[in-house]
């Protein structure tokens, strides 16, 4: 069976520390694994915070080389230095505003897992996209492109237009998609992002396939990323 996760994607957001705590005190012994992946100056407090107790860190992305001359960016190896786990990889926001490629995506989850970290690889389709019925061909091409050959590796299905957008996909749209990634990596995590609340969490985690979500507004607070922990334990 593949591991369950709830991830928490703050983006670019610095929630109070008193959220991070009161986190902790709702869930001391978690059944699920529980990560959160702050923005890149926090990752360091927020890991030292942590350790020693069930919440595991994150980075949101990672350049590919180790070190070097690329001002403005964050190495695997330093996310893993200050206390990360997983980095979060091709999120559907860097390939938008940063026009991040499925080569480059995968070259950064391959630093990812050199780094010792294991990349959170965002997959998912356009509004567009899925108008004109380009949904798995899409999501089927980003994987092969965007995915390392080898290495333990989560895979996040976003689909666009469902992120911050209060839109979530229907139930069989979501069994759909995740059929497809199962039977192209059958003992991955696979996580399901876009939307998701405590108020949907149940009925999105019965569906077949889907181990756990990434979740981005609903992280930021504990009275509404707890609710989703809860349904997936
Ligand atoms: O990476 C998580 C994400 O893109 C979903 O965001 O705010 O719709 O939960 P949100």
């Amino acid at each position: 069976m593949p591991q369950k996760i709830a991830a928490g994607n703050w983006k670019m957001n610095a929630p109070d520390s008193a959220e991070v705590q009161k986190l902790l005190d709702a869930h001391p012994a978690p059944s699920v694994s529980i990560l959160l992946c702050p923005p890149a100056t926090l990752l360091a407090q927020l890991s030292k915070y942590l350790d020693g107790t069930p919440i595991a860190t994150g980075g949101q992305d990672c350049h590919t080389a180790a070190s070097g001359a690329h001002t403005g960016d964050v190495s695997a190896d330093m996310l893993r230095a200050a206390g990360a786990t997983h980095v979060i990889v091709g999120h559907s926001e860097r390939r938008a505003d940063h026009g991040e490629t499925d080569a480059l995506i995968r070259a950064k989850a391959e630093a990812a897992l050199n780094a010792g970290l294991t990349p959170i690889l965002c997959i998912g389709e356009t509004l567009e996209e899925r108008d004109a019925g380009q949904t798995l061909d899409v999501v089927a091409r980003q994987l092969t492109d965007g995915r390392p050959e080898t290495g333990t590796i989560v895979i996040a299905y976003e689909p666009v237009w469902a992120i911050g957008t209060g839109r979530t996909p229907t139930t069989d749209q979501i069994a759909e998609v995740h059929a497809l990634l199962r039977d192209h990596a059958p003992d991955t995590p696979l996580l399901y992002g876009g939307s998701v609340k405590g108020a949907n969490a149940a009925e999105i985690f019965a569906i077949p396939n889907v181990d756990g979500a990434l979740v981005g507004g609903a992280s930021l607070t504990a009275d509404a990323f707890s609710p989703i922990i809860a349904a997936l334990e």
